[in-house]
């Protein structure tokens, strides 16, 4: 007998082994093996927003993706991240191809209109990131400028109230501080945590000490899904109550380099 032939049959007789298995079990009791069968909490982010998500060799890791991960558990579920573009979250939040949009979200009165949002689980500013030495001191400055910012966020917005300014809109925050690196823009409007990784991993910038504004980062739930936003809402109270929450950020956000 040859290799192939070898290897194939050993293939059968696994395959016929494991459904011999897989039939005693459905004798067995359904309704015990309907328990076992855990649901899956899907989270739509764009893992490109350290320190709340980003990718670590093939793993979605931050502080969201280690909250989400615990709120499931916390739920007895199972849990599954979708990355994808920030401007598709909530769509397909909405749609319900993922159950929760976790992604450094800042709470907006227009984004309530599509979707719930649970508690909120952290406060963020939008910064002004320029090159070192710009004559750019405050938001104030940015009149007429070419900012760059991730599109669809709070950033986006917010720059494009700026009087005059040419807002160059980037699918990732960090293709934007990149932009300004190679000095085709003159700013970056983005979330402060963001923000400090970002400038720390480049040459020659800074961020500009007057904040923009003040935002609540909190989960996005379909609207027709009361009883999960319940469910998430209890969740991370106990997160918070426990500390576990606290120690998700302090793994991710050192204070002492504040
Ligand atoms: N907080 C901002 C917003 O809600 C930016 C969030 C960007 N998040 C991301 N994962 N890329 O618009």
């Amino acid at each position: 007998m040859n290799m192939k032939k070898l290897i194939s049959m050993l293939l059968i007789s696994a395959c016929v082994f494991s459904m011999a298995a897989c039939g005693s079990k459905d004798q067995g009791d359904k309704e015990d093996a309907d328990k076992e069968e855990k649901q899956t909490l899907i989270m739509a982010t764009n893992a490109e927003f350290p320190p709340y998500e980003f990718h670590e060799g093939d793993d979605i890791v931050g502080i969201d993706a280690e909250m989400a991960a615990a709120v499931a558990e916390e739920l007895g579920m199972d849990f599954q991240i979708e990355d994808m573009a920030f401007a598709s979250i909530i769509p397909a939040v909405d749609s319900g191809k993922a159950d929760i949009g976790v992604a450094g979200m800042t709470v907006t009165e227009d984004r309530l209109q599509n979707v719930n949002f649970s508690d909120t689980y952290a406060t963020a500013t939008q910064v002004v990131i320029v090159k070192e030495g710009s004559a750019i001191a405050g938001p104030d400055d940015l009149t007429g400028k070419k900012v760059g910012v991730q599109l669809g966020t709070t950033g986006d917005i917010y720059a494009s109230d700026i009087k005059d300014a040419q807002v160059e809109q980037y699918n990732k925050g960090f293709e934007a501080v990149q932009a300004l690196t190679q000095e085709k823009i003159d700013a970056v409007v983005i979330d402060g945590e963001p923000a400090k990784e970002f400038v720390r991993d480049a040459e020659g910038l800074k961020i500009l000490d007057e904040a923009f504004t003040e935002e609540e980062y909190a989960i996005a739930i379909a609207k027709d899904n009361e009883e999960l936003l319940e469910k998430i809402n209890g969740a991370l109270a106990a997160l918070k109550e426990s500390g576990k929450l606290d120690e998700i950020v302090a793994k991710y956000i050192k204070s002492d380099a504040e």
